[in-house]
């Protein structure tokens, strides 16, 4: 019989009351605008005090998506032309779009046996010209932060977070997002807690904050009720605002985080001990286990050709699963605009302004060998926020038939 397996949405399974009450009365109230409406609207600025709190940041600021979370952030930390930016082999589209649409360069930089971002060549891949450097916490778990900070702080590099994969995750106690001059993280309906769409921006640098304000906006920040023209340099704003309805799912849905979390943690850990003594697998490694947040399963086979069998067979008993190497744009040789170094307006930027013109960047598969060798026999494995002891025990005995 093939297997059950819930969708791997880890939001939306743990919508209930809560969530229909909250936006019932964004209805009632007519106030879907965040700043003013019928009656006052709360929920975006409640979102954002609980996300100071539960991330331990001093600033939060709601954003309409994690992908305008990351390009508000190139703005105010002023990436532009002339600048590259370091991202690791494995991430999503946007986190080099962001790059992109700032007129900057990607870099890639290889990623290690936790397929986050290896450290050793993110050394080798910092130039003068290094802006930012672009942490992905993939899959669910942290990268190791400790390093990336003190390369960053001893080169003078600004460091933004993509947390969008791993809401929740902490590295040596600390929650992922708040190492770094910013952390963004994504609401998308995959992702740990979901309003459907959404995304939030954290910093610890007061005028930083100032000017994502003013970037996902209206060019300068508007805080409480009005606009504030002083606090920064009037800018351009991008109209990434999030609306008091998505305000009121994602407020509920951050007190949940922890819950939904520690399911697929506990799913994540009696699925890998029960595969343990699995001959021929192996499971990715992990910066910081206690900070895991659970979300995927990443195993690495001999090579390409058992981890091509294994799949096969697991989709074949109803497990869904991803060869890394074939998980669409997470993947830099995917990401057909990256690689084909697409335009980003008919005036042809950014590889071809003048000052980026050196032809010396590539992201076609071979750019990271290193990467490509661990995406080629590396399977991923979705762990839902509401697995059964029995899903769990019927997935690890698919998996041991498939590799074995
Ligand atoms: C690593 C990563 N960064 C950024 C994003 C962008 O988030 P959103 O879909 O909310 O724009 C995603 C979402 O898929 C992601 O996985």
């Amino acid at each position: 019989m093939k297997l059950a397996w819930p969708r791997e949405f880890p939001g939306v399974h743990h919508y209930g009351i809560e969530e229909e009450k909250a936006v019932l009365e964004v209805v009632r109230n007519r106030a879907p605008f965040r700043y003013y409406g019928l009656k006052r609207p709360k929920f975006v600025a409640a979102l954002e005090r609980q996300a100071r709190e539960f991330y331990g940041a001093r600033y939060a600021l709601a954003v309409n998506s994690g992908t305008g979370a990351l390009m508000t952030a190139m703005t105010a930390l002023g990436i532009g032309p002339w600048d590259e930016v370091i991202v690791p082999a494995f991430m999503w589209v946007s986190t080099v779009g962001s790059v992109v649409s700032a007129n900057a360069i990607p870099v890639l930089c290889e990623v290690d046996e936790s397929f986050t971002m290896n450290c050793a060549d993110l050394e080798k891949k910092i130039t003068p010209r290094t802006k930012l450097i672009v942490p992905v916490h993939m899959a669910g778990a942290p990268c190791d932060m400790k390093s990336v900070m003190a390369i960053a702080r001893r080169r003078n590099i600004a460091v933004l977070e993509d947390c969008a994969q791993c809401n929740g995750g902490s590295f040596a106690g600390q929650k992922v997002g708040t190492f770094g001059d910013v952390g963004m993280f994504s609401l998308q309906i995959n992702k740990n807690c979901t309003s459907g769409e959404g995304g939030l921006l954290v910093s610890n640098n007061q005028q930083l904050y100032l000017q994502l304000n003013a970037a996902h906006d209206i060019g300068v920040p508007w805080i409480d009720d009005l606009p504030n023209t002083i606090a920064v340099q009037a800018g351009w704003g991008a109209g990434r605002r999030m609306s008091d309805l998505s305000g009121a799912l994602a407020w509920e849905q951050l007190k949940k985080l922890p819950l939904i979390v520690r399911r697929m943690r506990v799913s994540k850990r009696r699925i890998k001990a029960m595969l343990a003594t699995t001959s021929g697998l192996a499971f990715r490694q992990i910066h910081d286990r206690a900070g895991d947040t659970g979300c995927f399963l990443i195993m690495l086979l001999r090579d390409e050709q058992c981890a091509r069998a294994a799949s096969s067979r697991m989709s074949q008993a109803g497990l869904p699963n991803s060869r890394l190497a074939e998980y669409g744009m997470h993947i830099y040789y995917n990401i057909l605009q990256l690689v084909k170094k697409a335009p980003l307006s008919l005036a042809g930027n950014p590889w071809n302004l003048r000052a980026n013109a050196r032809s010396i960047y590539s992201y076609a598969k071979g750019a990271c060998p290193r990467s490509d060798e661990l995406f080629a026999r590396a399977i991923l494995v979705p762990v839902p926020s509401v697995l059964t002891a029995q899903q769990e025990k019927a997935a690890a005995k698919i998996i041991r038939e498939a590799v074995g």
